[in-house]
């Protein structure tokens, strides 16, 4: 069994709630690996007693899903309603400036996935973003352009992927 393999196989296998679905395999695959691969397609439906085309049906109606592995750093800005109250707008503006996009997706040199998220369950310390699956709160606009900033003028340690 591979690394990949392994990785699906336990996401799908832990899943700590009584009933597993179709909807709670994939989630827990892509909380694991942050993408469905084919191959976890093929055991979830194994495991659901699905067919793949089931499986597709759900993991294609979900906007969330990617079916391509995130680049080296990721970073969910927080447009939700807690966050747009207090300047989320602003703060999309500097981290779509400091990444040189216009909006969700990943850059070219596949440096940074970005993506917009509706609430990242920490309104209270609004507006949010998560850099790397790590949440930072209250954030001024020029904290954010800073952190993004930084994180792509590091060193690449994707080692080329
Ligand atoms: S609305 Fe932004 S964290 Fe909930």
């Amino acid at each position: 069994m591979d690394g990949l393999t392994r990785r699906i196989s336990e996401a799908v296998h832990g899943q700590p709630q009584a009933t597993v679905t179709v909807l709670s395999s994939l989630l827990a695959v892509e909380d694991e690996l942050g993408y469905i691969p084919k191959e976890a397609v093929e055991e979830v439906a194994a495991l659901t007693h699905s067919t793949i085309n089931d499986v597709w049906a759900v993991a294609s109606f979900y906007p969330n899903f990617r079916f391509e592995p995130p680049c080296e750093h990721t970073v969910e800005i927080c447009w939700g309603t807690s966050c747009h109250l207090v300047g989320a707008m602003p703060l999309i503006e500097a981290i779509l400036d400091a990444a040189g996009m216009e909006g969700e997706g990943d850059t070219d040199d596949r440096r940074l996935t970005l993506r917009f998220n509706t609430c990242l369950g920490a309104c209270a310390q609004a507006p949010v973003i998560s850099i790397d699956h790590q949440l930072h709160g209250r954030l001024s606009a020029e904290a954010a352009r800073e952190k993004v900033s930084a994180l792509l003028s590091a060193p690449d340690s994707s080692g080329g992927r």
